[in-house]
C-alpha cells in the first residue's frame, strides 16, 4: 500500500517535471526564433548605428530618433511595451518609410516570437 502511494507520488512529480521543462523549452525557443527573426528582418533598419558618436545610421533607428527626440529610445531593443499587438499594428500597416509586411512574409506567430524576444531584454525587464 505504502509503496504504491510512494510510486504514485514519484510518478506525479515526474509528470510535473516533464510538463514544466516542456513549457520552459517552448519559451526559450520562441525567444531564440524571435531573436533570429529580429536580427534578420528588423535589425537592418532598427539596429544600433555604426557611428562612433552614437548617431544612428539606420533608417528605422534614425527615424525614431527624429520622431521621439530622445523621449523614447530610438532602438526597438531598448524599448518597453512593444507587445505583439503593438508590433502587429506597425508591421502590418507599415509606418512612413517602414514597409508593411504581409503574412506570407512574416507570420503572426513570427511577430509573437519577436515580441517574446523583445520582452526578455534587460531594459524591458528593468522597467
Ligand atoms: C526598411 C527598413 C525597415 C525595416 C526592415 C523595419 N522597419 Fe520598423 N520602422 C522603420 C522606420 C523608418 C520607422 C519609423 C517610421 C516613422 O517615422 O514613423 C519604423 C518604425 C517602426 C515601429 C514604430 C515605433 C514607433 O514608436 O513609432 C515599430 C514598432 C517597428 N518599426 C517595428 C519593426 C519590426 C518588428 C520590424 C521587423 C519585422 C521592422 N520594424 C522592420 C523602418 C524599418
Amino acid at each position: 500500500m505504502k509503496a504504491q502511494r510512494i510510486a504514485r507520488a514519484v510518478g506525479l512529480a515526474g509528470l510535473l517535471f516533464v510538463a514544466v521543462t516542456a513549457v520552459k523549452a517552448q519559451d526559450t525557443s520562441a525567444v531564440q526564433r524571435g531573436n533570429t527573426k529580429f536580427q534578420r528582418t528588423c535589425a537592418p533598419c532598427h539596429g544600433p548605428g555604426p557611428g562612433n558618436d552614437g548617431e544612428a545610421m539606420l533608417p528605422g533607428t534614425a527615424a525614431l530618433q527624429l520622431k521621439y527626440k530622445g523621449t523614447v529610445p530610438p532602438l526597438l531593443e531598448a524599448r518597453t511595451g512593444l507587445t505583439a499587438d503593438v508590433l502587429k499594428g506597425f508591421v502590418r500597416r507599415g509606418s512612413w518609410s517602414m514597409p508593411p509586411f504581409r503574412k506570407t512574409e512574416l507570420s503572426d506567430a513570427e511577430i509573437n516570437d519577436i515580441a517574446a524576444y523583445l520582452a526578455t531584454l534587460p531594459q524591458a525587464a528593468a522597467k
